[in-house]
């Protein structure tokens, strides 16, 4: 079995050993930060300023398999006049047999403040009428590196064929 390795092999490991430890090395030095973020997550359906779409109807009066489209609108605070300070772009698809219950993928991109040009993306399941939880999978600029989770819940829905869905989100990221 042995002989059959080429023969750069046990050339190559040593290198790979030094850079392994390196990356550790480099890692131990650089300290990761925790940031928490609190903003506001508006969400439109229907009508001229609709920023989510329902974009498949699955057939029959079943909602499970639907899928939607966003691109919702981050402010500070929660007035629809407190500043804009960025877009999340969203797919969700009600995946749940028996209840109404999403698997989503969001991702916050930053436009203004001290997270300018910065990004992080979320995964996970949502019920609305809960305090939802999702894990931060990764991100860029500021939050390269970025794992943690978001807390949000739902803090105003108006309307009926035209709603506005309001959410406070608590996001806390490690990062580099
Ligand atoms: C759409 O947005 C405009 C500008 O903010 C506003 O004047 C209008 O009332 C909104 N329309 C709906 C249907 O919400
Ligand atoms: C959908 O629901 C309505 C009202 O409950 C019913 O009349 C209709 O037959 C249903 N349609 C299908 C395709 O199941
Ligand atoms: C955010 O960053 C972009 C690119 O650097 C810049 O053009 C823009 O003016 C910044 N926005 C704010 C509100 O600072």
């Amino acid at each position: 079995m042995a002989s059959s390795q080429s023969p750069s092999f046990p050339l190559l490991l040593p290198f790979f050993l030094f850079a392994t430890v390196a990356i550790a090395r480099s890692t131990h030095e650089h300290r990761e930060k925790i940031t928490h973020l609190r903003f506001y997550f508006y969400d439109y359906y229907g009508g001229s300023n609709a920023t989510t779409v329902s974009v498949v109807s699955p057939p029959g009066n079943n909602t499970f398999g639907s899928i939607g489209v966003g691109e919702n609108i981050l402010r500070e605070g929660p007035q629809s006049s407190s500043k804009l300070i960025g877009k999340a772009q969203e797919l969700t698809v009600q995946a749940s047999l028996e209840s109404p219950a999403y698997l989503s993928a969001l991702n916050f991109v930053f436009t203004a403040g001290k997270y300018n040009g910065s990004s992080f993306s979320i995964f996970g399941r949502a019920v609305l009428t809960e305090p939802i939880e999702r894990g931060i999978v990764g991100g860029t600029g500021k939050f390269r590196m970025a794992r943690g989770y978001t807390i949000s819940r739902l803090i105003k829905s108006t309307g009926t064929t035209q709603m506005e869905l309001v959410m406070a989100y608590d996001a806390y990221v490690f990062h580099c």
